[in-house]
């Protein structure tokens, strides 16, 4: 048998269906083997994992890395370094950044800045008023995919009108590229936040006051409209309430090709956190009511919410401790911190290994086309594996994030289970809890591995050049129209 890389022995393999005492091995960025320890070929290194679960590495579909523009909050190198600390093997990175990811020069910029990266990632490009006629520019440059501010949010991007939206639509939905949405009504929150500063109201409850979840049941509701009628892929970010998850369910029942994520901090935060945490906890869509969390672990248990993002969103910790709640910025880090807390949810009893790991990697990798090169460990997959000790215990630490942003809701939180290594196509960017430091740069964009099913546009074969010239054998100034045989056009 030819000598390989590295085999991994003593570990247990976990899938969504099953956790297997099983070995591994890897020759250059590939599994090449998994199986019993017999079987494995002659290797360069071996590693003994004994007592460690092997899990396909995260996906987080849902990081701000705010570079170029907020060199203060983070950096490629910093964000994705806390990735890799964090289990964390692929992200999908924000357009919010200066300049926002909207043209063709704010796409090289960014793509020079991601070169810095440890991990691999996916570029989310803008979908807005003044980005929908660059959409295929954009995916022919090398962003995966696209997001649409509908709520305002850090970086004040103006939501793209319905209008756009629709557009927008029209044109990915025959590519069979998703949007993430950021799901929220902007004129609800934009007049109630004007009304809770003319009453005077500053403190951190206001913030939740000014955001309802009717903001974001709305918003959802009007997106999946539009994702319907024009057969677009749809990806709801950060879904944070508890009534708006029936409209996932019943938009998938008539055939949406929707999918959505939720993030820790709508689990396991809530308004009883306010009164400690204040502006820390600051973020969009808000922390809700307590009534909100064991709906969404539900939602998560039965598939209608299909995967765990962060919603990375680093802020200098004085951005976020400002007296006054429309001062503080809305975010906070999560990269680094979602696998200890999801891992300890595991460990109370709350979800299984496999449960998570169908959240945290499989689904994501399923959405973004990547599934088969990532979100599983099988032959002929990246190795990108997280090295799991779910009885190492600990508690999470603001000042040891690796993240510039050393504010954290999470700080002082006990957890048990930690990712102890990260395997990256087949190299260590994090060992024995330590960032790998000259793996800077390892990571590369997912675009040449994507692979985006074929959709089914509807209603969309009369958009674009179409609809702009008037159909041949038809008068200019016929009257009155009647019915216009289209099929002709
Ligand atoms: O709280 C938030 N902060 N929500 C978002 O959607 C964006 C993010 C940011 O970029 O800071
Ligand atoms: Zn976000």
């Amino acid at each position: 048998m030819k000598e390989v890389d590295l085999v991994i022995r003593g570990a247990q393999v976990v899938s969504p269906d099953r956790i297997v005492p099983a070995a591994v091995a890897v020759a250059g960025e590939q599994i090449v083997a998994v199986g019993h320890d017999d079987t494995m070929p002659p290797a360069r290194e071996e590693l003994r994992a004994d007592g460690l679960y092997l899990l396909p590495g995260a996906i987080d579909s849902h990081v701000h890395f705010r570079d170029p523009g907020y060199p203060h909050k983070e950096t490629w190198k910093t964000g994705s370094a806390a990735a890799a600390l964090g289990g964390v093997t692929t992200v999908f990175e924000m357009p919010n950044t200066h300049p926002a990811t909207g043209t063709i020069e704010a796409l090289r910029i960014k793509q020079k800045a991601a070169e810095a990266s440890y991990v691999d990632f996916g570029i989310h490009g803008l979908l807005g008023d003044d980005t929908i006629d660059r959409l295929e520019e954009l995916l022919e440059g090398g962003v995966t995919s696209f997001k649409a501010f509908v709520g305002n949010t850090f970086g004040n991007l103006p939501a793209p009108t319905d209008g756009a939206l629709l557009e927008g639509f029209e044109t990915l939905a025959p590519l069979g590229i998703r949007t993430v949405v950021h799901a929220e009504n902007s004129s609800i929150l934009q007049r109630r936040q004007k009304q809770m500063q003319a009453a005077g109201r500053i403190d951190a409850m206001a913030h939740l006051a000014a955001r309802p979840a009717v903001a974001e049941i709305e918003a959802i509701g009007r997106v999946l409209t539009l994702a319907e009628w024009t057969g677009a892929r749809v990806h709801i970010a950060h879904h944070s309430a508890a009534d708006s998850l029936y409209l996932l369910r019943e938009a998938r029942a008539r055939g949406v090709d929707v999918t959505a994520e939720t993030c820790p901090q709508y689990l396991l935060l809530n308004t009883d956190h306010m009164r400690t945490l204040g502006g820390v906890m600051r973020l969009n869509p808000p922390i809700r009511e307590p009534r909100h969390n064991q709906p969404l672990w539900d939602a998560l248990m039965d598939g209608t919410l299909d995967m765990i993002a962060t919603d990375h969103a680093p802020h200098a910790p004085e951005e976020k401790t400002r007296p006054n709640i429309w001062e503080c910025d809305c975010g906070f880090p999560g990269v680094e911190t979602q696998m200890p807390l999801m891992l300890t949810e595991v460990n109370r009893g709350r979800a299984s290994l496999m449960d998570y790991v169908r959240w945290s990697s499989v689904n994501p990798a399923k959405a973004w086309g990547l599934y088969g090169t990532k979100g599983v460990i099988a032959p002929g997959a990246h190795a990108d594996i997280a090295f799991v000790d779910m009885s190492r215990t600990g508690v999470l630490s603001q000042n040891k994030l690796q993240s510039i942003s050393k504010i954290s809701p999470w700080n002082g939180r006990a957890v048990q289970g930690y990712p102890v290594h990260t395997l990256l196509r087949g190299r260590f960017v994090m060992r024995e809890g330590r960032l790998v430091q000259d793996m800077a740069g390892w990571g590369r964009s997912v675009k040449s591995v994507q692979r985006m099913p074929t959709a089914k546009p509807r209603n969309t074969e009369h958009y674009s050049s179409a609809i702009l010239r008037t159909p041949p054998g038809v008068p200019e100034t016929a009257t009155p129209v009647g019915e216009i045989d289209w099929s002709r056009a």
